[in-house]
């Protein structure tokens, strides 16, 4: 059979999906080790029986809802390339904003090292992400830079990335369960904490709750309570920082406000993402 027949065989089973011409042709490219221009260039070459079935493992599974980043294990944040599998929340583009918000504070103090602690890091996503581009402008504003997560799993993941973009010596990462177990003083935090509510604010498709994992996408009743609960670690522990920010659900940011309130009252601003949509809170000491 050859790729282009495949690709059509593929795209029929795919049906009623959007974009399943492009999807079959990432997995395509993925099982014949090409990148989707040579598979495009090269349509009627014949694809061995082996890789046909592979291709069509691959097809059933993307049938079933999964995201296709787990089977090429492979998710581009912030133009850089990063390893996940189904350990880890598969990165979210509207998550470039909180990196996008870091950056532009830092840069907007100059010559001074900043302490960063990510709380929830997953793949690591954030922490690499200000790293790398720091370091492609040769700006060493990186002080300690801590990630921490509660999952086992989302560390080994988070260390994969951390070692693949050769940044061990910049980002330490390990287990605590929010702040349980951090440093007393940071100049940053930034959170992507689980913010799905069980009972309220409960938007999650189906696919995603059945392949992402629930403990990087649960927040308690109304979702926000993985913040309230680090919010209090912060006031109990005595926790220093002048900048925190994090993401919340798009349509959270009222009881985001009351909770802000009632924690950081006149400290606090909510920002829009990208699609004009409330996603990010901000808090100055
Ligand atoms: C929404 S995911 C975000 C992952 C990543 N930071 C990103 O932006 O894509 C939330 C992460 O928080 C972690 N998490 C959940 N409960 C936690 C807790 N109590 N303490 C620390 N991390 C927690 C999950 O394991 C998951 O990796």
């Amino acid at each position: 059979m050859t790729i282009k027949a495949l690709l059509e065989e593929g795209v029929d089973f795919l049906d009623a999906r959007d974009n399943a011409l492009l999807d079959c042709e990432v997995i395509l490219a993925y099982v014949l080790g090409f990148d989707r221009e040579h598979l495009i260039a090269h349509f009627d070459d014949a694809v061995d029986a082996d890789l046909q079935q592979l291709f069509k493992n691959y097809m059933e599974r993307i049938e079933d809802g999964e995201p296709i980043a787990y089977i090429t294990g492979s998710k581009e944040f912030y133009g850089l390339d990063f390893f996940v599998d189904s350990r880890v929340l598969v990165p979210r583009p509207e998550t470039e904003h909180l990196v996008e918000r870091i950056l532009s504070y830092m840069r907007k103090n100059d010559g001074k090292r900043y302490d960063i602690l990510d709380v929830g890091t997953g793949s690591c996503n954030i922490p690499v992400a200000i790293v790398a581009a720091l370091r492609e402008k040769g700006e060493d504003l990186i002080g300690i830079f801590d990630a921490v997560d509660v999952s086992d799993d989302a560390l080994h993941v988070a260390q994969i990335n951390v070692a693949q973009h050769g940044l061990e010596d910049k980002i330490h990462v390990y287990q605590s369960d929010l702040m349980a177990d951090v440093g007393d003083s940071y100049d940053i935090i930034v959170a992507n904490l689980p913010y799905i509510g069980e009972e309220s604010n409960r938007f999650v498709s189906a696919d995603v709750e059945k392949h992402e994992p629930n403990v990087a996408l649960f927040g308690g009743s109304n979702g926000l309570e993985l913040y309230e609960k680090m919010f209090l670690q912060l006031i109990e522990k005595d926790i220093d920082y002048k900048l925190i920010v994090g993401e919340f659900g798009f349509a959270q940011s009222e009881i985001m406000g009351k909770l802000l309130d009632k924690y950081f009252e006149g400290k606090w601003v909510i920002d829009k993402d990208y699609a004009d949509i409330d996603r990010i809170f901000v808090i100055i000491k």
